[in-house]
């Protein structure tokens, strides 16, 4: 495993010495870290993947739909996501694309998968053959399938590309508003995604005394630091439809009256103001 320090994201030259030391028959990477909001080189890392020939799994849980990704330009062979992140349906769904590298070396293989649903290998076989008498090799869960069909047809018809300009742009104005009320940015802006603000509690307050009150006080939920960041970060999503004022300027609300109640200094109305300035 290569790990970066908390906020940071992958160095590419430990990337390619690691796979110049082994053989490795995969490499995998998340893209959009969605415990920090760093984003990783996802087509760059491909790069150096592709010339040690092994194949490369991207994890795009939480920038599908609101980050650039393209399997084909940037050497995907494996990826996953969520219905429920930045595609915006409800959670139950792994959506996984499989480029036809990643078929031939499951086709190849001696050993049998043991798990009979989760066999990818199965799927081309029934899914892609219109003459299959069965579609899927298990039942499917057909309202959440309802529910992603709905929610790919909103990503149509808004068009990708404008849909990626959304989160960009409401991404930047919730970062200008937090710096706005003199809160600091995590992690570094020239690693930060579009799917998720990250910021951290004015100093020396833990991050669960913020969340609570806009949770419990203000009806707003925000998500906290994790493992190494546990008090020290709260996070701010802008995934699908929460990349909008509806939720983003309520969410900023209740911050501000939260940092209010815990007897935060800054101006009022400032991070509302500076949102609006620049959604
Ligand atoms: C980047 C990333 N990978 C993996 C996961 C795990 O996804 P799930 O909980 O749907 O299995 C998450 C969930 O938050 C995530 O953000």
């Amino acid at each position: 495993v290569l790990d970066s320090e908390w906020g940071g994201v992958l160095d590419l030259n430990r990337v390619e010495d690691a796979l110049k030391k082994a053989a490795y028959k995969l490499v995998t990477v998340v893209h959009s870290e969605t415990s920090t909001g760093a984003v990783n080189p996802i087509r760059e890392i491909g790069e150096i993947v592709r010339r040690h020939s092994a194949l490369y799994l991207v994890d795009a849980i939480s920038s599908l739909g609101a980050l650039p990704l393209s399997m084909d330009d940037m050497g995907i062979d494996l990826c996953a996501t969520g219905s429920q992140k930045a595609l915006g349906s409800i959670t139950g769904l792994s959506i996984v694309g499989v480029a036809p590298r990643a078929y031939e070396v499951m086709r190849a293989r001696k050993q049998v998968c043991q798990s009979y649903a989760l066999d990818l290998g199965r799927w081309p076989g029934m899914f892609l053959n219109k003459q299959s008498s069965r579609p899927y090799p298990v039942i499917p869960s057909t309202h959440l399938v309802y529910a992603l069909q709905t929610a790919c047809r909103l990503v149509l018809e808004e068009g990708l590309p404008a849909r990626l300009e959304r989160h960009r742009r409401f991404a930047e104005a919730t970062r200008r508003a937090v710096a706005a009320i003199g809160l600091e940015l995590f992690p570094d802006r020239r690693v930060v995604g579009d799917s998720l603000t990250g910021v951290k509690p004015p100093s020396g307050l833990h991050d669960s005394r913020i969340t609570e009150i806009m949770r419990d006080k203000h009806g707003i939920i925000v998500g906290g630091g994790l493992y190494d960041l546990k008090g020290k970060l709260f996070r701010i999503s802008h995934m699908g439809v929460q990349a909008s004022p509806l939720y983003l300027l309520p969410t900023l609300d209740a911050l501000e009256k939260t940092l209010a109640e815990l007897g935060h200094k800054f101006e009022r109305g400032a991070a509302l103001a500076e949102f609006a300035r620049h959604a």
